[in-house]
């Protein structure tokens, strides 16, 4: 009989994709995902570290299935609790202490021995749940939170559960650069990228079950240098070799750091039509003094040199970024260094967080640390500034014919959402037959998040197959 799965994830792109990885590789222990956590057999927690907030939210929500788990105790039905991703590699036997109704506890680099892990929690709550005549909630306690030499990626399985429109494929993971405020290196461990023949492997058997674009993922994506026959690869070449898989419309990569943006990265932006004109390039700060205390290893007009390049290659280029204010030792001065550069690049969307101590990071040991207050003032004023410049940026797109991938309905009835070539969320009505079609749709209305329009024919049947290779697109997006 098959069982209920549900998965909650928090975070970071890698996380949806390492939750759908997880669900493919349950389905040969029965598991059937389920997108609603009522009346299911195990719940998968798969945690983001990067800041407190995430953390706490993960323990208010074991709160909750603990409940949850009491009640099918009552009933003499088990419901198994795991606990995944970066808080499960930072917390460990931690999480089973303050916990102890959780039965598996289970790192990023792990989830390759996901089924084996299950079946031996299953079987281990199975003899706990006899012991306490049938009604007992103590968890497993199964911990596996090991860096394993062995690539979690070999033993993916061959099979992607649900494609989709638009789907994620990562191809680089861990980092090496150790910012003062990231958890990263630690939750993730070192710098490690997938062999471009199982890159290309991956993405021609999504595009060969209808997937359209994909997003190249991974914590430190530009420092991609997968093996291949004759050397390694950067992603550069990579996103070329990618660009010659046919029916695949449209390439994007996140996220990237400035000082790994190298000559072959911006050709490609200049010579790849499938690679979208939209970059999510995060710098932090724009200032020099913070970005050497937070180990950037790079300064403001280093970044902005960057951005000048790419944009001499992509004209049309639009960027994203990520922001933190109050890092320790940020002064008055040194914010408005960040809102003097956020306004020299003018973003189409950005990030920002107020500074959140992570133990075991280097800035969270100084004494140097932000009051709460003035770190809550600045990110207001950060945010505004940002907001002001997406609506400004959505604005301007009002009266252009953009091409929209179409990734599902919408709320509404006979609405569809769909995404333009800058990352924006676009409404249109239209039939529900063109999900996963892209169609030129003119923008009639620019919102804070998302955009409105029509497309830009009427004729349903005869819509045109708008990939970004036709040159006739090429002329109506410019
Ligand atoms: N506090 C606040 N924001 C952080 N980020 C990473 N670590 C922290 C932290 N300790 C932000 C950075 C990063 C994004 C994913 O999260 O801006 O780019
Ligand atoms: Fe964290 Fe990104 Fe810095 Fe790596 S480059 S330590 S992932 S912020």
């Amino acid at each position: 009989m098959s069982k209920k799965l549900f998965i909650k994830t928090y975070g970071c792109q890698m996380n949806v994709y390492d939750s759908e990885r997880m669900t493919d590789s349950l389905v040969s222990l029965g598991y059937d995902p389920v997108t609603t956590p009522d009346d299911v057999d195990m719940v998968i927690l798969n945690t983001c570290h990067i800041r407190e907030k995430a953390t706490e939210k993960v323990f208010s929500e074991l709160g909750r299935i603990r409940r949850e788990k009491e009640a099918r105790a009552a009933e003499g039905k088990p419901l198994l609790i795991a606990v995944a991703g970066c808080v499960a590699q930072a917390e460990g036997e931690e999480i089973v202490r303050r916990a102890p109704f959780v039965d598996l506890v289970f790192g990023p680099q792990t989830y390759h021995r996901l089924p084996e892990l299950v079946r031996e929690a299953e079987q281990k709550a199975v003899e706990r749940q006899a012991a306490s005549g049938g009604r007992g909630t103590r968890g497993a306690g199964v911990v596996d939170t090991d860096f394993p030499v062995e690539s979690k990626f070999d033993f993916l399985p061959e099979e992607r559960h649900a494609s989709s429109a638009a789907a994620f494929l990562s191809i680089q993971e861990g980092c090496d650069k150790f910012c003062s405020f990231c958890v990263v290196p630690y939750t993730r461990g070192a710098e490690f990228s997938r062999p471009v023949a199982q890159v290309l492997a991956e993405a021609r058997r999504l595009v060969a079950s209808g997937t359209a674009e994909l997003t190249l993922l991974g914590q430190n994506v530009n420092a991609y240098h997968g093996e291949a026959a004759g050397g390694e690869w950067g992603l550069g070449r990579l996103i070329r070799e990618l660009a010659e898989i046919d029916g695949l419309e449209r390439i994007r990569y996140t996220t990237s750091h400035p000082n790994d943006v190298d000559e072959e990265l911006v050709a490609a932006h200049r010579d790849v039509p499938q690679l979208m004109p939209y970059l999510h390039l995060p710098v932090q700060s724009g200032s020099d003094r913070v970005l050497q205390a937070m180990n950037r290893k790079h300064d403001a007009a280093a970044y902005l040199r960057v951005i000048d390049r790419l944009r001499e290659a992509r004209p049309d280029l639009a960027l994203s970024s990520d922001f933190i204010v109050g890092h320790p030792g940020e002064s008055d001065e040194d914010f408005a260094a960040t809102l003097k550069l956020v306004t020299q690049v003018g973003y189409a969307q950005a990030y920002s967080f107020k500074y959140s101590p992570r133990p075991g990071t280097p800035a969270a040991g100084t004494d140097l640390q932000v009051d709460e207050a003035v770190k809550s003032d600045r990110l207001e004023t950060l945010q505004q500034l940002l907001n002001a410049q997406q609506l400004a940026f959505n604005a301007a797109s009002v009266g252009a014919v953009q091409p929209v991938l179409v990734e599902r309905t919408g709320q509404k009835d006979g609405q569809l959402v769909g995404r333009g070539p800058y990352m924006q969320a676009v409404h249109f009505p239209g039939p529900d037959r063109l999900v996963g079609k892209i169609v030129d749709v003119r923008i009639e209305s620019g919102h804070a998040n998302s955009l409105a329009g029509m497309a830009v024919t009427g004729e349903w049947d005869g819509v045109p197959d708008r990939t970004s290779r036709n040159p006739e697109h090429e002329r109506a997006i410019a």
